[in-house]
């Protein structure tokens, strides 16, 4: 089959390494790619977020599937478009995505399928928002309806707080995503991350992780993109993962299915967990960057086999060979980041690292000038290992960590630490 991955980080990065190595892949282009993706697979340059133009190319390149791996091109509907167009594709339609596009929207859904989630008020203007902070006290949480890159949640310790966050928001500081602001409940817990397969119908487990938001070390600082991650996540063992499908998943995936917008891609449920009971935080319409790092990792070249049976609609007919392995990614970024941060800089030594099934150096803001590998983006290359422990795992990235030669770079050292304690 003749392939096309959508997105440019490490996310991308780790789908195309799982995908070359599955027999079924006789070409992969990834548009817009990066150099690591450029050492495996060709890159293209277009606008991945022009179903039209995405279209074209597939015709023109004879690509069979396509992976859309960010959500931009999921809200942007480059799915609907290419499956009209004849395409398989895999990720969700522009109406499906709407479960990361709008929070207002994903509370909807969990109140018809009664799937346990955070208490909620959806505003459109700051009175009413303020009346709902006043009538339930700090802390809350504030967050814009939209997309907003991660960054439009605000998790208010004080009435006061709660207040100049719904003021910003109202005032434009998100954009178009603030227009609208949903204000929820605290929820207190461990938060887990679930990745599931749906083909509309049929829901298929494939693996568990937890992220690290913040910057610094023992989760301090401001938060991030995710700084690390590691699979599987202990806190989130069988039976709550069964009691997540049961109560939340399925649920919600019948309720789309009521509405006329079957889900089909990945859904990664943010859970939070406590007592032995999950609630849902939020839903993507995607892979997480970087645990989709370590799911790859351990899923290698099944995951082509996986993702192609969700998007034919056959996942009743699959099952997932789990390895009882641990895998680690550690993310390096730009000193400064997630402030401003310089492009630019070189990175040596990555050519001795070891690339196999255990140990791969995965590349997210990297570009190549000069024939040297240099960064350009925030988060900049996924350390990522696997081993028969945990501890193993982290260790072995740690050692691929300190032979990357960037003194303009940085990480965290703690990467898999609360499952590790
Ligand atoms: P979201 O973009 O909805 O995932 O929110 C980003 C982060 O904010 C989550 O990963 C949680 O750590 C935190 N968060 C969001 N909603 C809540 C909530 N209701 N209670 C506690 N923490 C939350
Ligand atoms: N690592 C968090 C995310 O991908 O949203």
């Amino acid at each position: 089959m003749n392939i096309l991955i959508l997105g440019s980080g490490g996310r991308e990065h780790s789908l195309a390494w799982a995908v070359m190595q599955n027999p079924k892949c006789d070409k992969l282009i990834v548009a817009p790619g990066n150099a690591g993706i450029a050492a495996i697979a060709e890159c293209a340059a277009f606008d991945i977020n022009d179903g039209g133009t995405v279209s074209r190319f597939c015709e023109a390149q004879a690509i069979d599937f396509v992976i859309i791996g960010p959500e931009a091109p999921l809200a942007a509907g480059v799915a609907d478009r290419l499956r009209a167009d004849g395409y398989l594709v895999f990720g969700p339609s522009k109406a499906a995505a709407e479960l990361e596009a709008s929070k207002a929207f994903t509370k909807a859904v969990c109140d018809a399928a009664n799937a346990p989630t955070a208490a909620y008020g959806h505003f459109t203007d700051a009175a009413a928002a303020k009346a709902y902070v006043q009538a339930n006290g700090a802390p809350i949480v504030v967050k814009a309806d939209g997309l907003a890159a991660g960054k439009g949640v605000i998790i208010a310790q004080t009435v006061a707080e709660a207040e100049a966050a719904i003021d910003d928001m109202f005032d434009g500081s998100f954009g178009a995503a603030g227009a609208e602001v949903v204000i929820e409940e605290f929820m207190d817990g461990e938060e887990a991350s679930f990745f599931i397969l749906c083909d509309g119908e049929t829901v298929l487990p494939i693996g568990t992780a937890q992220d690290h938001k913040r910057v610094g070390d023992g989760d301090t600082g401001p938060n991030t993109g995710g700084m690390g991650a590691y699979s599987p996540a202990p806190v989130l063992t069988d039976a709550i993962a069964e009691k997540a499908l049961a109560e939340i998943i399925r649920p919600t995936m019948a309720e789309m299915v009521r509405r006329g917008t079957p889900y089909q891609g990945v859904l990664y449920a943010g859970l939070m967990i406590k007592d032995g009971q999950p609630r849902l935080v939020e839903y993507n319409v995607r892979f997480g960057d970087p645990e989709c790092q370590v799911l790859m990792m351990r899923l290698g070249g099944q995951a082509f086999d996986l993702m192609q049976a969700a998007a034919e609609g056959r996942l009743s007919e699959a099952t997932v060979n789990w390895a009882d392995d641990h895998a680690v990614t550690v993310v390096m970024a730009a000193k400064g980041y997630p402030g401003a941060y310089e492009k630019g800089s070189v990175i040596k030594g990555l050519e001795s690292l070891p690339e196999d099934s255990k140990n791969m150096a995965f590349h997210a803001g990297t570009a190549e000038k000069d024939g040297a590998i240099v960064a350009v983006g925030g988060r900049v290359l996924n350390i990522t290992a696997r081993g028969a422990s945990l501890s193993e795992a982290q260790a072995r990235a740690y050692a691929m960590v300190d032979q990357v030669e960037w003194s303009e770079g940085f990480c965290r050292r703690d990467i898999g630490w609360r499952a590790l304690t």
